[in-house]
């Protein structure tokens, strides 16, 4: 049975200014769905509700992988579970390589932390037996490979976590990331500010390359163009904190070429904060 990630008539809060108004969308493992709709609308706010950002508080409805709630997870949780949500602005972590971050979060999401902390405790807690990462020859071989699969620069994994990496080198960490996560759904939420053409075209080749039965994508975007590369089955119109219309690859061409305004013809004003459309 392919992983299931169903977001039920979802309704969130920020600061206690309510965003999210009954958001409803089933993801499937092997299935790629875009979400566009214009700013402010609550596209971040979506994607950092199904991550499990404290700063975001469910006040009705339910996200549920593969049947059971996830509302009760911690974000380390979920992304055991399978959930992967690469961050709008992901932040800097000098000091640490990409290599060390990966090996840290590829060993927390696969359980290597967990075990080693059981063994500390089932041992008395004097001395952990087992190593809380996974084997660093292991994962070495397994990095190497799948930098090469996304014809990524050995040196890129020796850099600090995003120290001055550029627009696109944000975007070849991310993608990297998921590589190595190898989550079961993700969540990808592109800005459209700072990414060239260059970026573009990684994140597509990249996620293109990771698409497959084993992964369901739902790609947050306002870039049609990034569809020309990325081919959604599924493209969902979000405006006032919620889905308006779903429908096939048509309809991002749709809104490409008549712009947001018949969306807010058709669906009233703009909630506050939201850009007019
Ligand atoms: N941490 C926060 N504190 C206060 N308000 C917030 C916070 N996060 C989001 N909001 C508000 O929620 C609304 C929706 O924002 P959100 O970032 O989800 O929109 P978006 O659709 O992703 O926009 P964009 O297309 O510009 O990325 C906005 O009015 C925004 O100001
Ligand atoms: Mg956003």
């Amino acid at each position: 049975m392919p992983t299931e990630l169903v977001i039920k008539d979802l309704h969130a809060s920020v600061q206690g200014k309510p965003i999210l108004q009954g958001v409803s969308l089933t993801i499937s493992q092997g299935e790629v769905h875009a979400l566009m709709g214009p700013n402010g609308s609550g596209k971040s706010t979506l994607a950092y509700t199904i991550a499990g950002h404290p700063h975001y508080e469910v006040t009705g409805g339910d996200i549920l992988l593969n049947g059971e709630s996830i509302l009760g997870l911690a974000p380390d949780e979920r992304a055991k579970a399978g959930l992967f949500l690469a961050f709008q602005y992901p932040t800097a972590i000098p000091g640490v390589s990409m290599a060390n971050f990966l090996r840290q979060a590829v060993s927390a999401v696969r359980g290597y932390t967990d075990r080693a902390k059981q063994a500390v405790t089932a041992g008395g807690g004097a001395k952990p037996i087992g190593s809380e990462l996974m084997p660093m020859r292991e994962f070495r071989k397994e990095l190497t490979e799948k930098m090469e699969r996304l014809h990524m620069d050995a040196a890129f994994a020796r850099r600090y976590l995003n120290d001055g990496f550029s627009g696109g080198e944000k975007k070849r960490a991310e993608i990297l990331q998921m590589a190595m996560l190898e989550p079961k759904i993700a969540v990808l939420d592109e800005t459209d500010s700072g990414l060239d053409i260059d970026a573009l075209r990684v994140v597509a080749e990249g996620v293109n390359s990771l698409i497959g039965p084993h992964l369901g994508v739902l790609m947050i975007t306002h870039y049609q163009r990034l569809l020309n590369y990325i081919k959604p089955q599924f493209v969902h119109v979000f405006y006032n904190g919620h889905i308006v219309q779903s429908g096939g690859p048509g309809l991002a061409l749709e809104l490409e070429a008549r712009g947001y305004g018949w969306v807010r013809e058709k669906y009233g004003e703009p909630m506050v904060g939201q850009e007019k459309a």
